[in-house]
């Protein structure tokens, strides 16, 4: 549009210039038109009075002379007339004859003139009069010379009618004719451009730019092959995980960093190794999905026998015993007893865990934590660099433990796809900055390509805190962070389970589930079982939950002697005074409920205080009426999840806390507030007496979703954001490229500036 009007006003330009040169050239042709038409005019008026005159000289009558000097005068383009003796003796002229053209003067301007030609006419302008001499030497001895004025008003009418005629005729077919220039032009250009275009489409081009389009061209491809995969229906199962990293991800090296590993190797008292299952929400979920993407899981080796059961750098395949196509290589690395006090249980649990749950319980920060931090950050950096066989492989930095690791990482490995997941909430802004540390805890965690959370409402928070604390730019409509020329996208990814359930395809049959289960705790055969399974921590509203169970008991007199509540609790971060405390008081709470309501064949409540390892959990999951979910505040929960897959006879009821990450999505359960122990009571009678239809109704919506929306779904998802962000990221380099690049051609507009995210 701009080229067009700089165009429009060059060409006005041009055209006034020749318009000037024009008009001057055809003035003086108009005028030597109009001079011989004059010059004419006065041979044919003499020729006509020539016979006349001369008798009337020869008769030296001046009277007739003067007579016919005015007869030549009727003619009304001829103002004056004048006849002169060269001599000067004659001197003859109209009256209108302008004084300075008298004979005197006449004779003056032909001796001026040089020659007087005195045989041929001469014409000389003054004002706005044209002069016409004429040589009349016949009747006189005397050369004579008839001067003929002229009127040239009417020449100067004409001149000028004829001259604007011709203007506006110049101008208009100028400007058609630039005009049409211009079209012809624009029609040239587009039929060129067709041709880059077709040549951008089609396969197979000798022109020199050709391989840079091929490439844009295959990059734009490959982001909507991206996109078109994220809208495929169907389930995800580890076979279609596996084929996104092999079609979009081309197969690289995924790099896992965990602090807490899979397996732990522990010697127990017999001096014999075990491998155990933590208890671990984070474990649960990314396992299955390692096992479908092989790669390198790096964690910290905790247990007693780990370093005898890992090679000298600390790595050993696994799960043990697994089919060589599940397996991937653990490499674990060794903390020392300072390094584990200060980043685990110091600045990680005391402080971040505290931090991020609103649970109460006060976050604790102290220097010397948090620079162990900082440097053991530094060391899983190091370890997850050392792992890496490419300059770009997918890095997968998981939790609070390694928010300073992502550009830890970045720094090394600019290349990288680094995908962060905060398992546990993320708080209010204003919370968060609570923190000393908060600032570099963001830009630790903006090294990432994408940083997610289980939902929305973390996500926000996240992006509120960075907005707040940190110089960047949001870019809402992307959720995204844009910091110092880095992108880091941020995005809910709630997580979620293997569906099929491993563990729930091992575990017995339902029936088979309940006889075990009630046997080993010494219940009777119409024993109503309540479930709660969790690591022993304050979040989890254990507390909440054992209360509900004695108000239920409370309430409902007949349910005693029968209802037992069945918590499997799995000591946690016992180092810590505030974990500590909780085991004590829940034990104290389980007795005094125990003593209140039990007999000595009777105990409601069953606090089986140890770690369990998954083919129990689902016993216990598979003999319960219900499993109660108490979170005082979770990122998601997945025994939730997990209670779920259990349950493929449909039946039994999830209670769920309203202030866990599982309650968005599993809206069958029956949602409560469990410090609203009168209404979590209420819930625990409602499933006791919940019909088997109702059970079923509930439970086979809750299955459904939850194979839906698996955790192999939960990992592609985030796979696909990352491929496409790469893909994104390497076509937005070759345009620059190309942008920056002399002898490439103009890209189309697509390329520039059509490329969805
Ligand atoms: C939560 C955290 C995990 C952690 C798990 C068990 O789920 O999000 O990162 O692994 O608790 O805690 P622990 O401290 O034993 O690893």
């Amino acid at each position: 549009m701009r080229r067009t009007w700089k165009f429009l006003v060059g060409l006005l330009v041009g055209l006034a210039a020749l318009t000037g040169t024009a008009d001057q050239l055809m003035q003086r042709t108009l005028r030597r038109w109009f001079e011989r038409d004059l010059q004419l005019r006065s041979d044919l008026v003499l020729h006509g009075m020539e016979r006349a005159l001369s008798t009337a000289l020869q008769l030296r009558d001046s009277q007739r002379v003067a007579d016919l000097l005015i007869d030549i005068t009727r003619d009304d383009r001829i103002m004056a007339a004048a006849l002169c003796s060269r001599d000067g003796q004659i001197a003859v002229a109209t009256p209108e004859l302008p004084a300075e053209l008298h004979c005197p003067a006449v004779l003056e301007r032909i001796r001026q003139a040089a020659a007087l030609p005195l045989r041929d006419a001469i014409s000389l302008h003054t004002g706005r009069v044209h002069l016409t001499l004429l040589p009349f030497a016949e009747a006189t001895q005397q050369p004579t010379v008839i001067a003929l004025v002229h009127d040239l008003s009417f020449v100067d009418r004409r001149e000028s009618a004829g001259r604007a005629f011709l203007l506006v005729a110049f101008f208009v077919l100028g400007a058609a004719a630039s005009i049409l220039a211009l079209l012809l032009s624009r029609g040239l250009w587009r039929s060129w451009t067709d041709t880059l275009r077709r040549q951008l489409r089609s396969d197979v081009s000798e022109e020199e730019f050709q391989p840079l389009v091929s490439e844009v061209r295959a990059l734009v491809g490959e982001l909507s092959r991206v996109r078109d995969h994220d809208r495929q229906e169907g389930r995800w199962s580890p076979a279609r995980l596996r084929d996104v990293l092999r079609s979009y991800v081309q197969g690289e090296q995924v790099l896992l960093l965990a602090n807490r590993e899979p397996y732990i190797h522990t010697r127990d008292a017999s001096g014999q190794i075990t491998v155990l299952h933590p208890a671990s929400g984070l474990v649960t979920a990314v396992e299955p999905v390692m096992r479908a993407c092989s790669g390198v899981w790096i964690a910290h080796g905790s247990g007693s026998a780990d370093r005898e059961t890992a090679d000298a750098d600390g790595r050993l395949r696994v799960p043990p015993g697994s089919k060589e196509e599940d397996r991937y290589w653990l490499r674990r690395v060794w903390l020392t007893e300072d390094e584990e006090r200060g980043y685990y249980y110091g600045f990680a649990n005391e402080g971040l865990w505290a931090l991020c749950h609103l649970a109460h319980a006060r976050p604790e920060f102290r220097g010397h934590d948090f620079e162990q931090y900082r440097h053991v950050n530094q060391r899983f950096a190091d370890a997850v660099c050392a792992e890496a066989q490419t300059e770009d492989p997918i890095v997968l930095v998981q939790d609070y433990h390694f928010a300073l690791a992502p550009a830890l990482i970045r720094q090394r490995l600019p290349k990288a796809m680094i995908i962060t997941f905060w398992h546990i909430p993320w708080p209010s802004a204003e919370r968060f900055g609570i923190c000393p540390w908060h600032r570099e805890l963001l830009a630790g965690l903006l090294g990432s390509s994408i940083v997610g959370f289980h939902t929305q409402a973390h996500c926000n928070n996240f992006l509120e805190a960075v907005d707040r604390f940190l110089e960047s730019r949001i870019d809402h409509s992307h959720n995204a962070v844009v910091r110092r020329g880095h992108t880091t996208l941020v995005r809910p990814y709630p997580i979620s389970i293997a569906w099929p359930n491993p563990w729930a395809e091992q575990a017995p049959s339902v029936s088979a589930c309940r006889e075990s289960v009630r046997k080993e705790l010494g219940l009777s055969s119409d024993a109503l079982i309540g479930l709660g399974i969790d690591r022993i921590d304050y979040t989890k509203g254990i507390e909440e939950r054992l209360l509900a169970a004695e108000a239920l008991l409370e309430q409902h007199p007949e349910l005693r002697g029968r209802f037992v509540f069945v918590q499997l609790g799995a000591p946690s971060r016992t180092v810590i005074p505030r974990y500590r405390a909780l085991n004590e008081s829940l034990e104290a709470l389980a007795a005094r409920i125990n003593e209140r309501f039990g007999t000595d064949r009777y105990k409601p409540i069953v606090f089986s205080r140890a770690h369990h390892e998954p083919p129990t959990v689902f016993r216990y999951y598979r003999a319960a009426e219900f499993c109660y979910v108490s979170s005082l505040h979770d990122g998601m929960n997945l025994v939730a999840k997990e209670f779920i897959a259990a349950r493929d006879d449909e039946q039994s009821v999830l209670l769920l806390s309203q202030f866990a990450g599982a309650a968005h999505e599993l809206t069958e359960a029956l949602i409560v507030n469990p410090y609203d122990i009168g209404q979590a009571s209420a819930a625990m009678h409602a499933a006791l007496t919940m019909t088997a239809a109702a059970q079923r109704d509930r439970m086979r919506a809750l299955r459904s979703l939850v194979a839906e929306f698996n955790v192999y779904r939960w990992a592609g998802r985030m796979l696909l954001d990352a491929a496409r962000l790469r893909e994104r990221e390497r076509l937005k380099h070759r345009l620059r490229e190309t942008s920056t690049s002399a002898s490439a051609p103009d890209l189309p507009a697509w390329a520039r500036f059509g490329v969805p995210l």
